[in-house]
Order: structure tokens, then sequence, then C-alpha cells
């Protein structure tokens, strides 16, 4: 089964209006065989809907696990949607870590957005420590268990899961070719054990951390990776666009 690749930007809480701006006008993805992303702070996502005649599509880096009502400071998935925005970046990393988002809460907001008919990518992950103590696998299989487990596998294929191990994200430390395809393939596995194997072949599961213009083709061409979650080559437009050229081949 070919999965069509995706490469995803997630811009984090950087750039001025007018650096988006800049960066609307000059980017010219290829997107005839791959998916391009960009998920950035929500008071940008009506001025980047413009990129989606451009083949784009738009995701917020959040959402609310609520439909509507007294949630001063949260944006719901049904906002997102009415706007004309794709999807929404879920359980990142920094969102656990600052903000103490759990599996429970990630999988609800994995809900909102499938309630709402837009894209939810779901980010997993182990940390430095697990990683040295060998329980990447273990860490990886309970977040994915407990956010995901109680989607259907008509509402499982439509979501995209990220692999992020968090010793990798902005450090500048990749995980290698064989780290990522290792733990994509395992992560496939799971899948295939909550569902089956036919809807865990359909599910796009991308690479995060450190991702960037010369390492891109060797990650993507992996059997197993289907893209990447990109933070900040993704604030580069000749970077970004090389990656996403890399996702296209
Ligand atoms: P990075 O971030 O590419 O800067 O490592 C990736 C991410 O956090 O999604």
């Amino acid at each position: 089964m070919k999965r069509k690749k995706i490469a995803a930007g997630n811009w984090k809480m950087n750039f001025l209006p007018q650096d988006v701006d800049q960066f609307i006008e000059t980017f010219q993805p290829n997107t005839a065989n791959a998916e391009v992303m960009i998920g950035a702070p929500s008071i940008y996502l009506e001025r980047l809907l413009a990129l989606k005649t451009k083949g784009v599509q738009i995701l917020a880096q959040d959402v609310s696990i609520h439909e509507k009502g007294a949630f001063t400071g949260e944006v719901s998935a049904e906002m997102l949607a009415a706007l004309g925005v794709n999807g929404a970046i879920v359980g990142h990393s920094e969102r656990r870590t600052y903000h103490h988002e759990t599996d429970e809460i990630i999988g609800q907001k994995v809900n909102a957005c499938l309630r709402a008919h837009i894209t939810a990518v779901y980010c997993c992950g182990e940390l430095l420590a697990e990683r040295q103590a060998g329980h990447q696998e273990k860490v990886v299989e309970q977040q994915i268990r407990v956010a995901l487990s109680h989607l259907t596998k008509e509402e499982a294929v439509k979501i995209v899961v990220a692999y992020e191990p968090v010793w990798a994200i902005g450090t500048g430390v990749t995980a290698s070719d064989e780290q990522a395809e290792e733990m994509h393939a395992f992560i496939r596995q799971v899948m295939s054990a909550i569902w089956d194997a036919d809807t865990a072949a359909q599910i796009r599961i991308l690479y995060g951390g450190s991702v960037n213009a010369a390492n891109a083709d060797a990650l993507f061409a992996c059997p197993n990776v289907d893209g990447g979650l990109v933070g900040g080559a993704s604030l580069k437009v000749s970077d970004f666009t090389s990656i996403c050229q890399s996702a296209n081949a």
C-alpha cells in the first residue's frame, strides 16, 4: 500500500506578521506527490489560508477538548474547521512538558478533531532517559494505546502519527535512519495489533526531531517513515522547500 508522504512544518511560537507574509509570498512547494502542511500560531491561521491556493494544508498547534463555552484562551476544533483550517497538531512534547498534557487529554483532542472533520497530527516519543534505559518501545506503545486505541478503524486511518523522540527535538541530534525505521515499524506493529494490518498500513507515521534539508532524503526513504514534522528547518523557506521536495520523491 502506497502512502502519500507528508512534509509538515511546525513553526512553534516564531515569526511576526511580516515574517508570515514574506513566507506566504515566497513559499512555492512541489505538492505533486506529497502533502505539505504548516502548523502555525493560531493568530496567523487566517492569514495562512492564502497558502491553500498553493496546495498547502494549514494546521493549528493545539486544540481544545471542549466544543464551546467558558474556556478562556482555548480554540475549538469546530472554529478551526469553520475557518478553513485543515487540522491540528496534538500532544506535541512541548505541550506535554509545559502544559502537563496526558495521553488521556490528548486522546480527547484527537476526538475533537475527528468530530470537526479535521486532521489530528498525534505526536508521541520517548525522553532521553527512557531511550537510555532501553524503554522507548514500552513508552511509545503506552502513549499510543492510551491516546488512540478507542478509535474505530475508520477514524484511525484519518489521523497522522508523528514519532518525535524528545531527545532529538531542537537539539540537532537527529535519530539515525535505522533508529527511526525501527521505531516506525514498531509503531505500525502496535497499530496493527490495535486495529488490523490493513488499517495500520494506511496510517502515515511522520518522523520529527532535527529534520533538515540534508537528512530528509535518507529519513523519508525508510520504508515506514512517511515524511516529517519539522520545527526549526520549517522557518526557512529554502530549507523547508527542499524538505518538501524530499517528501515528493
Ligand atoms: P525540530 O522540531 O525540527 O526543531 O527538532 C521538531 C518538532 O518539535 O516538531
